[in-house]
């Protein structure tokens, strides 16, 4: 063969790399609203920057008719890129090969960049739309995905990782996105689930529809399996562009400051007007976070599960910071069962990244209940507590107006190792509110006095006035100091520059017990 063969061999293997499982599937895709896996990865990375690996491996079985049905690539196109110039692992499932189910060979392909990934200390980038196990290959395929999950949890807290959900992804399949600290659904185009529609009617005789069971609103708002719910796959990928921005690239970095920044959205002397007069009424968290961090730099994770607190990721003069705050507007704030998951799983993240925590405070407590205490808000408020009481990055707390009871403790209290505790005036820092509790302890009182509603009115005022206020906690240094609304943004600012060198270390272990 002439060199001139040689290399027209070479073109014409790679154009039969790049077509997958062909144009008559391309279509298909197409013509589902869904892009090719290709495309996807033009969309995620930097223009011209993506180096493939593996183009043409093919599978290696010959049961069920497969020794002739081999196609380049084997359903995954795998390699690594750019993302805002820094470096990144990825993998992107391709459904026109064999509906990207997942064979041995795919497997290794996406177990070499995931230890390529490991070994440079660069963030994962898996884009999922598979049909799961790789039918015709039975246990090779099983034992393919469990080389995955196993490095997907080994790879925890050393890399970034987040998962792209485009399409399916049933069975074991969504336990590799489960481990992986963010995953982005598309309204409409991706599901997941362990049991299909059909077995969920075989055994609970339930009749519901793919959408209906494991779609992406299903995950963003109910179960809480998705983080983030994109509109489109040119969304889901340009948020995690955006998204990746805020991280480092490994655990032993920090993460890249922003060289430019925009004033905050909210002006300081809103701030200082924005807590009603009575604190029986709510007032919307996100205007507090728009009046702190850098304009437009808040990208909130998980908008539309527990929304009783708010969690995401901001700007603070150019700083990365994971932002933790309760929202008046939902259920008053209060600590629930779903609210603790979400908050304790991000508060880790951010310890893992070395991104530093702000942490917004107003919770009049944890929900009281049956349903909570039966379901094990114990064990669930647990992790928000463990969470922050491990978590040795910069933790900046500011508590804008309750801190009730537990609560106070648990949201990065200075008793649990936070580093600046700063209150408004507005702050009521007790261990209940202040009906509950001069019902409980002047019983008595109330109940001998003349006029009974007249003696709960007083005390309730006397109660008020010497608990339900920062100056208790400011005089046990529980709060370093007592601020306006309006100078919050300057004392972060500069509380941050402050820890940027902060070293604080947890026993050694192997690994602590956190409560699941
Ligand atoms: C092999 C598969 C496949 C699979 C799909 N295909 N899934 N091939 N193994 N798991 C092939 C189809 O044969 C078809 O090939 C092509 O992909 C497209 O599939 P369609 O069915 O035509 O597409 P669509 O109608 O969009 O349906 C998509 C689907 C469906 C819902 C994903 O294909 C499906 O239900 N697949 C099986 C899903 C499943 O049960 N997987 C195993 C789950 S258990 P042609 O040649 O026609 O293009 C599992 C265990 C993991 O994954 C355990 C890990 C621990």
């Amino acid at each position: 063969m002439s060199t001139a063969d040689k290399i027209a061999r070479l073109q014409g293997l790679r154009v039969e790399a790049t077509l997958g499982g062909g144009e008559k599937r391309i279509e298909q895709q197409h013509a589902r609203g869904k892009l090719t896996a290709r495309e996807r990865l033009e969309l995620l990375l930097d223009e011209g920057s993506f180096s493939e690996l593996d183009a043409l491996v093919t599978h290696r079985a010959t049961d069920f008719g497969l020794a002739d049905e081999h196609y380049l690539g084997d359903g995954v196109v795998t390699g690594y890129g750019r993302i805002d110039g820094r470096l990144v692992f990825v993998y992107s499932q391709d459904f026109t090969v064999f509906g990207g189910s997942l064979s041995e060979a795919h497997a290794e392909k996406i177990c070499k960049v995931m230890d390529m990934a490991m070994e440079m200390g660069a963030p994962i980038i898996g884009l999922s739309d598979s049909g799961g196990a790789r039918i015709q290959e039975g246990v090779a395929s099983l034992g393919g995905y469990a080389d995955i999950f196993l490095r997907n949890t080994l790879a925890s807290g050393v890399v970034p990782q987040i998962s792209v959900v485009l399409g399916p992804c049933a069975g074991g399949a969504v336990y590799s996105p489960a481990i992986t600290d963010f995953t982005v659904m598309v309204d409409g185009s991706s599901y997941m689930f362990v049991t299909g529609p059909n077995v969920v009617k075989t055994v609970t005789h339930e009749e519901i529809d793919f959408e209906g069971l494991g779609g992406a609103r299903v995950h963003n708002e109910t179960s809480g399996v998705a983080h983030f719910l994109a509109a489109g796959e040119p969304q889901a990928l340009l948020l995690t562009r955006r998204m990746l921005g805020y991280m480092p690239q490994n655990n032993l970095d920090p993460p890249a400051a922003a060289a430019e920044w925009n004033p905050p959205e909210v002006g300081p002397s809103d701030l200082d007007t924005l807590i009603p007069d009575s604190s029986q009424r709510s007032y919307d968290m996100h205007r507090v976070i728009a009046g702190l961090v850098d304009g437009s730099s808040f990208v909130e994770v998980h908008a539309l599960f527990a929304r009783n607190i708010i969690c995401g990721f901001a700007r603070i003069e150019g700083r990365s910071v994971g932002v933790v705050a309760q929202q008046p507007e939902v259920l008053a704030g209060v600590l629930d069962i779903d609210a603790s998951d979400k908050a304790a799983r991000f508060v880790r993240f951010c310890d893992c990244f070395n991104i530093p925590l702000v942490t917004l405070v107003d919770v009049p407590g944890f929900l009281p209940g049956v349903d909570q205490e039966h379901r094990g808000i114990i064990r669930h408020g647990a992790k928000l507590l463990y969470a922050y009481c491990e978590a040795t990055v910069p933790k900046l707390t500011v508590i804008t107006r309750k801190a009730y009871g537990g609560a106070y403790d648990v949201m990065s209290s200075k008793h649990v190792r936070a580093d600046l505790n700063f209150a408004w005036p507005t702050a009521e820092i007790a261990v209940m509110g202040v009906e509950g509790a001069v019902n409980i302890i002047f019983r008595d009182r109330i109940e001998a006095a003349q006029d009974p509603s007249a003696e709960r009115a007083r005390l309730i005022a006397e109660y008020e006035d010497r608990f339900a206020n920062p100056y208790v906690a400011a005089a046990r240094g529980y709060v370093d100091e007592v601020i306006l609304p309006s100078e919050t943004r300057a004392r972060l600012v500069a509380g941050l520059a402050m820890l940027e060198g902060k070293r604080q270390s947890v026993p050694s272990k192997k690994h602590g017990n956190i409560p699941l």
